[in-house]
């Protein structure tokens, strides 16, 4: 990894230390061209026009978010948020649900999609099983298998929880969905830009991503993976002006592809920067992303753990580039204004988040700093200095 020409083409990296990938990346200049060119061509010749032109290249970004998960493009939807992508194929799925049906997830899921949960055990009396974590802190597997029956519909977790600081075993996790041919949907919003993560692999039918965070595209997108297999067989919650074609007046016909799910207009400028994103993460390699971003959170958990004050909050053994920790005597808010004084940006985990675990471990906020690989050891011993020097 050229980490020298990555840094000079990260003009966030320049004066200051960003710590927050997790929450939203820094845009690398690829990335940032990319969006800001077809802004200004939008301007100069309207925005239908400038997408016209644009046409190849906003096609290419379904070939190169599938080649990063090892999927086939009409497997892939571009849509604005993960959480859009995610509620797409949940609803979908949910609304052939009865009550009693079971959704298995576990201690450490995502807000946004608990709240899913709860709404359609509100409306349908489905029932939700949350599987604890074993005591080395991932997801419990004899727990996963021993709740499987025929009354589980959905087996749905996040692969690295927002602040837990783990990567779940979801290799292991899909194995048991497939064995028990119950559809596998994986939130992978924060483990997608920094970790190797290949479908196939892991044996998950649907998956759901957001480009500002580790993959370091444009806010306001993300994606959806929807397995062929399993989208032959589901019928997309809402009918959208691209996912069905009005061909008579009281016929439509669904678009068999995972865009099914999209809508037609779209942030432009927004796609083609997640393409491009997705091929700047594809030219480094994502396995050598993924050694750096475990190599600096190591150095920094190692770090934080030579400062008596600190208790790190991290989950488990197989650890991702998210790092939680608490100080004794400073409160996670204060810690976060002391950073970014220092022009050091972390972000500080609050219980709501993933409020099941945070609430079980006695946390109400935790401090979460995430670095990349585009970071340095020496900006990591200087996070580590600042903290040092908070001790009272
Ligand atoms: C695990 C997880 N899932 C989903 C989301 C939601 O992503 P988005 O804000 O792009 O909808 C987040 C955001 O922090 C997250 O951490």
């Amino acid at each position: 990894m050229d980490l020298m020409k990555i840094r000079n083409e990260t003009p966030g990296a320049a004066g200051r230390v960003h710590l927050d990938n997790a929450g939203s990346s820094l845009m690398p200049s690829p990335v940032i061209a990319a969006q800001m060119d077809h802004l200004k061509r939008e301007a100069e010749i309207g925005g239908y026009l400038a997408a016209e032109e644009a046409g190849v290249r906003l096609e290419k970004v379904y070939g190169s978010v599938a080649r990063l998960i090892g999927a086939r493009s009409d497997e892939i939807a571009i849509m604005p948020s993960a959480t859009d992508a995610w509620d797409h194929a949940f609803y979908s799925l949910a609304q052939d649900m009865e009550a009693g049906d079971r959704i298995l997830t576990s201690q450490t899921e995502y807000r946004a999609n608990f709240v899913a949960y709860l709404h359609v055990k509100k409306r349908r009396g489905i029932q939700i099983t949350v599987i604890d974590h074993d005591e080395a802190g991932s997801i419990d597997l004899a727990a996963l298998q021993d709740a499987i029956d025929s009354s589980v519909k959905l087996i749905a977790l996040s692969h690295v929880p927002s602040s837990a600081g783990h990567i779940l075993a979801a290799q292991k996790v899909g194995e048991i969905a497939r064995a028990a041919k119950i559809p596998f949907l994986l939130d992978a919003c924060q483990s997608v830009g920094q970790l190797h993560v290949d479908v196939g692999e892991i044996g998950c039918d649907i998956l759901s991503a957001t480009a500002r965070k580790f993959l370091r595209g444009a806010r306001g997108m993300g994606f959806l993976y929807f397995r062929q297999g399993l989208l032959a067989r589901t019928d997309p919650v809402m009918m959208t002006n691209q996912g069905a074609e009005w061909v008579s007046p009281d016929r439509y016909e669904k678009r068999r592809d995972a865009r099914v799910f999209e809508a037609w207009e779209r942030n432009v400028a927004g796609q083609l920067a997640l393409g491009a994103a997705v091929d700047y993460a594809l030219d480094i390699g994502i396995k050598n992303i993924e050694a750096r971003v475990r190599l600096l959170a190591n150095l920094l958990r190692r770090g934080l753990s030579q400062i008596p004050d600190v208790r790190i909050a991290d989950l488990g053994e197989d650890l991702s580039g998210i790092v939680t920790f608490e100080m004794r005597k400073n409160a996670p808010g204060e810690i976060k204004a002391v950073l970014e004084q220092n022009g050091i940006a972390g972000q500080v985990a609050v219980a709501e988040h993933t409020l099941l675990d945070m609430t079980k471990r006695g946390f109400n906020q935790l401090v979460r700093l995430s670095p990349h690989y585009y970071n340095t050891e020496e900006e990591i011993d200087r996070t580590l200095n600042v903290l040092n020097s908070m001790r009272r």
